[in-house]
């Protein structure tokens, strides 16, 4: 497969880079819509209202466009083609798993028998979602290992924070207060955050080069004032850190307890379970794991899982099959932290992470995860030669490699906007260590799409040696080029200057 040279490609032509706001198109009078005409008489607003609730200065209208049905469907058309969306370009975005979103999901979700729901209908109204509901949480159980999970928390890190609050409910059950939680240097910004939320002080565990938990460094940090290990595995750096049992054991030795970031489950699904690895308790992310949709922070679903003796502590109300075969709502479990969300969780989220379990069955995961680490694995393969691998391989389902090419002053955000010309979303960038790029590249993604990323990195590798000044000013086809991106993020500018 050749790669399109990206002078060739022409993503958005600068006409249309340029074109106007709704607010400076269409004409006074123009309308997008043909209402018929009004069978009500027309009232006068005092005497309907009351003169005294009328304001003598009314504000001047905010100047809404006015614009034809036909231009109107035309401008939100041409801004969504500006967009980079999965359904549209590969997205390697390593620890986010932007995987496909099956549209069967969707289906399932949008029927009015799930969707015109109401959480205060009676219990025997909706025994189809809370039976729905009832077998997700068994098959999470199952693929985890453990003895329960809820479903009530609505992300991966709102997750984090419903297992440490059990941790914590769990160790002043027995009459300690451990203020100390442990979380590897490579973790995710998340866990040392959720670890403050908690009230608990967050302890980095150094690791070593390989990217594994250094033990040395986790024995002389985990002591009987130490509440929990936060480990992710396979990590973010994408390696599966085998010593997990004796990191178990270690903790485990000292009373603390092992919480699992299960947000790289992609990895592991029908692989490894991980109960059988020593976890007490972990997340899953359904929209890294089941293909849930990615909502910028939400809204999601983190389910979590726990071992036995935690169960006392999981939130309630827990969906529940009782004797009769039928499903409720049970609130009896005397030491629960209590809810961590309204209602009953994203119902909406937990449905499409239902259909996918069920469309791919036991065997199906396990072929989706090992497609992953297949896919990941390829790529590396394919790009060893031509950029820096700080970890070796195997990978798990993601990787990270550095851009370094000897006196060329070329960096990673300099590639992973030159991908942009290539059609291809740019790799998480500068995390989890300095100057990298993260790849995940999922297992959704056909041969064709991994060798065309493949030889897009080659094809950069290439420009650097030739022409870095086309890598260090890309990208070249788009409607903005490079940003202020500290100005964007800290005074964005949202308002139109009439
Ligand atoms: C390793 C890891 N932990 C935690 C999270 C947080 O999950 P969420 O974004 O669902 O809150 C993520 C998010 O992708 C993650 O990659």
């Amino acid at each position: 497969m050749s790669v399109m040279p990206a002078e060739e490609r022409t993503i958005v032509t600068p006409a249309e880079a340029d074109h106007p706001l709704l607010f400076e198109q269409g004409a006074p009078g123009a309308t997008a819509v043909s209402l018929p005409e009004s069978d009500v008489p027309e009232i006068d607003a005092a005497s309907a209202i009351g003169a005294e609730y009328l304001a003598e200065d009314a504000p001047e209208l905010p100047g809404f466009p006015e614009i034809g049905e036909m231009d109107l469907v035309r401008h939100y058309t041409r801004l969504s083609h500006r967009l980079f969306s999965v359904d549209e370009n590969f997205y390697p975005l390593g620890s986010c798993t932007m995987k496909y979103n099956p549209r069967v999901n969707e289906r399932a979700a949008a029927m009015p028998e799930f969707a015109n729901l109401h959480p205060y209908q009676p219990i025997e109204d909706v025994q189809g979602i809370l039976e729905t509901l009832f077998h997700l949480r068994t098959y999470l159980e199952e693929i985890s290992g453990l003895s329960e999970v809820t479903l009530q928390p609505s992300a991966g890190a709102q997750g984090e924070m419903t297992g440490l609050m059990m941790i914590n409910a769990y160790h002043r059950s027995r009459g300690e207060n451990r203020p100390k939680v442990l979380t590897p240097d490579s973790a995710h910004g998340t866990n040392p955050a959720t670890c403050t939320m908690c009230g608990r002080q967050a302890c980095t565990v150094k690791s070593r080069s390989d990217g594994r938990v250094d033990l040395d460094d986790l024995r002389a940090q985990v002591d009987d004032q130490t509440a929990a290990l936060m480990i992710t595995n396979p990590n973010t750096v994408g390696v599966f850190d085998e010593q997990i049992s004796d990191i178990a054991a270690i903790v485990h030795g000292c009373g603390a307890q092992l919480y699992l970031d299960g947000a790289n489950m992609n990895a592991l699904l029908g692989i490894a379970r991980p109960a059988d690895f020593g976890v007490d308790v972990m997340h899953f992310n359904t929209h890294k794991t089941f293909s849930t949709p990615h909502g910028c922070g939400g809204p999601g679903a983190g389910p979590v899982g726990v071992a036995e003796h935690l169960r006392p502590h999981l939130p309630v109300p827990q969906v529940v099959r009782c004797d009769d075969g039928s499903y409720a709502w049970c609130e009896d479990r005397s030491k629960s932290i209590g809810k961590v969300r309204s209602f009953y969780g994203q119902i909406g989220v937990l449905l499409r992470a239902f259909v996918y379990i069920r469309a791919l069955g036991s065997d199906g995961l396990r072929n989706a995860s090992e497609k992953a680490v297949l896919s990941a694995n390829y790529l590396a393969a394919r790009l060893k030669d031509r950029y820096h691998f700080p970890f070796p391989p195997p990978y798990a389902h993601e990787f990270v490699m550095v851009p370094r090419f000897g006196s060329a002053r070329v960096t990673e955000l300099d590639v992973a906007k030159r991908l942009i010309d290539y059609g291809i979303h740019p790799p998480t960038m500068s995390w989890p260590i300095q100057h990298c790029l993260m790849i995940e590249p999922t297992e959704t993604e056909s041969l064709a799409t991994l060798d065309h990323f493949a030889e897009a990195m080659i094809a950069i590798a290439d420009e650097v040696e030739q022409d870095p000044e086309t890598v260090r000013t890309a990208p070249h086809n788009m409607p903005v080029r490079r940003m202020d991106e500290v100005a964007a993020s800290r005074k964005p500018n949202i308002r139109w200057p009439r």
